[in-house]
């Protein structure tokens, strides 16, 4: 499937390609960067087979090792040109993966999964989109499934009008719903050759579980834990 209606977005990595200031492309290859270690983390807990959800793929940097470990992925992003490298790249690796070309925000979920993957995404959306995201997110994961999430915590990668979540606030977000915190690294600065404009960049991540029991029942053990790893 080839993607030709292009977003403002889309525009805008192409007009960056044609600078030669492509480097997302290349942070994004699966070839080249190795999946996101929270992710890593969550696959030592999903059960084998378990459906997994990729909100903003890119070239498959997580999904492609999360399918060749044989979970059922679903990968979503906005640029139709990430998304046709990440099908090439599964074909030729004899998989098949489902992709759909769509705004995170805007993206109607239509099943519910045991995990959610969304790394390096919030900084490209509005806060009110990442909420919308999020509260998704939390809403179609199983019970006891998994949200992991990096994400930049320094407004100034992209403008303050991005989404730079507080580290208390989405932890709350979660731990209020009686999610745990089962891992989270400190707050790190991203690779030297990741930085933007010569930036460096602080990111923070972190995996969150849900509980397995829900309704009444959760009301009578309505304790938020908070357990979890460092990273
Ligand atoms: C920094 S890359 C991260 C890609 C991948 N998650 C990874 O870790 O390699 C950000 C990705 O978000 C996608 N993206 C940006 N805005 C988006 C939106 N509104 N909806 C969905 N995806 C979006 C970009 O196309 C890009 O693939």
């Amino acid at each position: 499937m080839r993607h030709t209606d292009k977003s403002d977005f889309e525009l805008r990595m192409e007009r960056l390609h044609l600078q030669g200031n492509d480097k997302m492309w290349e942070i994004m290859d699966p070839k080249n960067n190795q999946m996101d270690p929270v992710v890593r983390k969550m696959i030592e807990r999903l059960p084998p087979g378990a459906s997994v959800f990729e909100y903003g793929a890119g070239r498959g940097r997580n999904a492609i090792p999360l399918m060749q470990s044989g979970f059922a992925v679903h990968v979503q992003d906005i640029w139709g040109a990430a998304i046709d490298d990440l099908i090439a790249t599964a074909s030729q690796l004899s998989h098949s993966i489902l992709a759909s070309k769509s705004h995170a925000a805007e993206h109607e979920l239509t099943d519910s999964y045991e995990a959610f993957v969304c790394i390096r995404l919030l900084h490209f959306l509005k806060p009110e989109e990442a909420w919308t995201v999020i509260e998704n997110m939390q809403s179609f994961t199983y019970p006891g499934g998994y949200n992991a999430f990096s994400f930049f915590i320094d407004q100034t990668v992209h403008g303050p009008e991005f989404f730079y979540p507080s580290i208390q606030e989405l932890e709350a977000y979660y731990t209020e719903r009686r999610w745990t915190v089962e891992v989270q690294s400190e707050i790190c600065p991203s690779q030297p050759g990741e930085s933007t404009n010569g930036r460096v960049m602080y990111q923070k991540s972190m995996l969150f579980r849900k509980p397995e029991m829900t309704g009444s029942e959760s009301l009578r053990n309505a304790s938020a834990q908070k357990v979890g790893e460092i990273l």
